[in-house]
């Protein structure tokens, strides 16, 4: 993350209060994306930092930062005890600095141990001051989150808008969709610098190996859209165009890394899946994302792995199968493991999973690395490094006891081979498959707002 300020930079250097929220699990990484743009978060509670951050550094958070899920700008905080206090304390807040004329507020509020209590009376008693949105469900609104504990009231203006993990490349999403901060948290916890190669072999719409291409080339998170701050009065079109042109100058024109005599060669970023309608969709978020050239997405069952050199990270989220019966996912989960100890032997290896008895059986030596939730569940990452030449405790490693299909194992490059029951041909199309992939899928999570 690079954000170098110009000659706008007086004009971006007033201070603010701010507030970066991601989702629990994610804390790690996203302090350090914080320290990298060059503000100090403070830990305020799980997923929560706050900040003394310049308007400059607002925007760039909204644009950096991959983990987080909302960049707010404190209001105004003050005590109140009862409806009196609030309306005298709301009557001082500038709220013209975030509503432009025809802005509708809305007001998203908690309390904790407070007398004032009643979030809905509490934000009535705000609209009272600073007006009702309109019939008109067009009306362009602004997000206020209010907060009341122990009764001081805390009011922030979201910066954002949409959730900063909708990115605006993901508009193809499958039926168990990974959220992008997850996959960017996920990156960082496995210490995934671009430098190596990253293959996904169950990648869905394509969310882990396009998250991992934006961070290779350098490119913004959120490049193509827009964000609530630039709709406020108080908006600093310059100090935008500044941070926004910043990033583009920072770009790198391509994920490469350098090879051992030096040169720059391509970086192996690869997703496949057994589901052709899920490589299709990753194919065209990558091509909105502006990383086609970077990413390769392949149909391909998981027995018939590509066989890489070299060195990387491994890190993709399998069916979690709710819907699905042990044994089949017993299966899938130890022919994963084989392939994976076979075929990317020097390979670091991570998992996100739900399931610790299933983790076993791809490879013992996942260790918890950390701990999400997604789509409403408890998830874990499981990570291992790259296995030593003699992994005899790996379940498939080299000297493990294989379990794959022996026809599998005459499969070094991945390419033949007739290893997975439900897809003999390896391309996700052959009959009966669709409704085999629905299945293996269905117990994936959905995406929740944030
Ligand atoms: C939980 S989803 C992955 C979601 C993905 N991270 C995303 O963001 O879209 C699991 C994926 O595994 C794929 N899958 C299931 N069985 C497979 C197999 N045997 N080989 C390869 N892919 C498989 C499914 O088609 C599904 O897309």
């Amino acid at each position: 993350m690079v954000d170098q300020a110009g000659p706008e930079r007086r004009a971006g250097a007033r201070r603010h209060r701010a507030v970066v929220v991601c989702p629990p699990g994610a804390e790690d990484a996203c302090r350090q994306e914080l320290l990298d743009l060059g503000v100090k978060p403070k830990p305020a509670g799980p997923g929560t930092f706050e900040l003394d951050a310049t308007t400059r550094q607002v925007y760039a958070a909204n644009l950096w930062l991959r983990t987080a899920s909302r960049v707010l700008v404190r209001a105004a905080t003050f005590r109140a005890t009862d409806f009196a206090h609030l309306l005298a304390g709301a009557e001082e807040v500038p709220w013209e600095a975030w509503l432009a004329d025809g802005v509708a507020p809305v007001f998203r509020v908690s309390t904790r141990d407070s007398k004032l209590y009643h979030t809905e009376a509490i934000a009535e008693r705000l609209h009272q001051v600073v007006g009702l949105p309109s019939e008109d469900d067009d009306q362009p609104r602004q997000l206020f989150v209010v907060r009341v504990e122990r009764n001081t009231v805390t009011i922030s203006a979201d910066a954002s808008g949409d959730a900063l993990h909708h990115r605006a490349w993901r508009t193809g999403i499958g039926p168990a969709p990974l959220r992008t901060t997850l996959a960017a948290a996920m990156l960082r916890a496995c210490g995934w610098d671009g430098t190596v190669g990253l293959v996904d072999p169950f990648c869905g719409v394509g969310t882990i190996p396009i998250e991992a291409a934006l961070l290779a080339r350098n490119l913004p998170p959120g490049g193509d859209r827009t964000f609530a701050f630039q709709d406020w009065p108080s908006f600093e079109a310059g100090t935008w165009a500044s941070v926004a042109g910043a990033a583009a100058a920072a770009a790198r024109p391509a994920a490469t890394t350098a090879a051992a005599d030096g040169a720059e060669v391509p970086l192996v970023i690869a997703g496949s899946d057994r589901d052709p309608e899920m490589t299709a969709l990753a194919g065209a978020n990558a091509e909105r994302a502006g990383v086609a050239a970077d990413v390769t997405f392949e149909t391909r069952v998981v027995a018939h792995l590509r066989a890489r050199p070299g060195a990387g990270l491994v890190l993709t989220n399998p069916p979690f199968g709710k819907r699905l019966g042990d044994a089949r996912l017993d299966g899938l989960y130890r022919r994963f493991g084989t392939v994976a100890n076979q075929r990317l032997a020097g390979w670091d290896l991570a998992v996100l999973a739900t399931d610790r008895k299933l983790v076993g059986l791809v490879d013992r030596r996942l260790r918890p690395a950390a701990r999400f939730g997604q789509g409403g569940l408890a998830v874990t990452l499981w990570h291992r490094p790259a296995a030593p030449a003699d992994a005899s405790d790996a379940p498939g490693g080299p000297s493990g006891q294989a379990d794959a299909d022996e026809r599998d194992q005459a499969d070094a490059t991945g390419q033949a081979g007739d290893a997975d029951q439900a897809d003999p041909a390896g391309t996700g199309s052959g009959a009966g498959s669709a409704a085999g992939q629905r299945d293996l899928v269905a117990g994936g999570g959905g995406e929740q707002e944030g």
